[in-house]
């Protein structure tokens, strides 16, 4: 089977880009990276995508006055490359609704924090900041307003009580590097649908069990939880 052919669109590091690849080099993967662009010329990430012999561009977007034409550019060499799925990975430029919609469910973004919640930039301070017992991250389709979009897939990650910004960052980096090629791999296997601007996602599974944070040493000692009827629980619920 043909495998999908994948853009991704960096601005710096590009550690996401980097797990994108790596899933996307066994034989059996269902999709290839076929090129990898940058709008910052010397983005590290773009390195790496080098020494594995992916196409590179860089599409400096301060050559051009109008964002327009920053985007008509980067659409003109999406298509010359025959990109089927842009996934954006760290890419920091805001894209216009022109641009999101010519791509529409063919744009994919991973944000670090559980959507809808913590959208923008310094989201792990924010989430310190408010105490929050859980963030995490999560991959979407992207759509016009920022970081919005059908959730495709989510990664749960609790924050620990002396989390800082950057440790709770690294422990969300990892989760994410776990989530983007399991996003990708449902999309190329033909799995994801989008409808009524939700996604479904054929033959997957919902874990079992819930995350308790922080772990106070009792689970395990308590009495089984009661089960209640649906009645007793839309009661307890309101
Ligand atoms: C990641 O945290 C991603 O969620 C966000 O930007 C960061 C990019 O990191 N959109 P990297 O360039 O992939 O290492």
């Amino acid at each position: 089977m043909a495998r999908l052919k994948i853009a991704v669109l960096i601005s710096g590091r590009g550690s996401n880009m980097q797990a994108l690849i790596e899933a996307c080099s066994t034989e059996d993967a269902p999709a290839e990276i076929a090129l990898v662009l940058s709008n910052v010329p010397d983005a590290a990430g773009l390195k790496f995508a080098e020494q594995n012999g992916i196409p590179t561009v860089t599409i400096d977007h301060r050559k051009f006055s109008e964002r327009d034409s920053f985007e008509q550019k980067i659409s003109s060499c999406l298509v010359d490359a025959k990109i089927e799925l842009v996934c954006l990975a760290g890419f920091m430029r805001l894209l216009t609704a022109g641009f999101v919609d010519t791509w529409r469910d063919r744009l994919i973004n991973i944000h670090p924090s559980l959507l809808p919640a913590f959208k923008g930039l310094d989201t792990h301070a924010r989430v310190i900041a408010e105490g929050a017992r859980f963030s995490g991250c999560t991959v979407h389709f992207v759509r016009s307003e920022m970081d919005s979009g059908p959730i495709i897939i989510q990664a749960a990650v609790p924050v620990a009580l002396d989390d800082d910004a950057d440790s709770l960052a690294r422990r969300v980096l990892e989760a994410e590097h776990r989530i983007y090629p399991q996003a990708l791999r449902l999309i190329a296997e033909g799995r994801v649908t989008v409808d009524n601007d939700l996604v479904r996602i054929e033959g997957a599974r919902t874990p079992a069990s819930s995350v308790i944070n922080p772990d106070i040493g009792l689970e395990g000692q308590n009495p089984a939880p009661t089960t209640f009827t649906a009645m007793e629980t839309r009661n307890h619920g309101d």
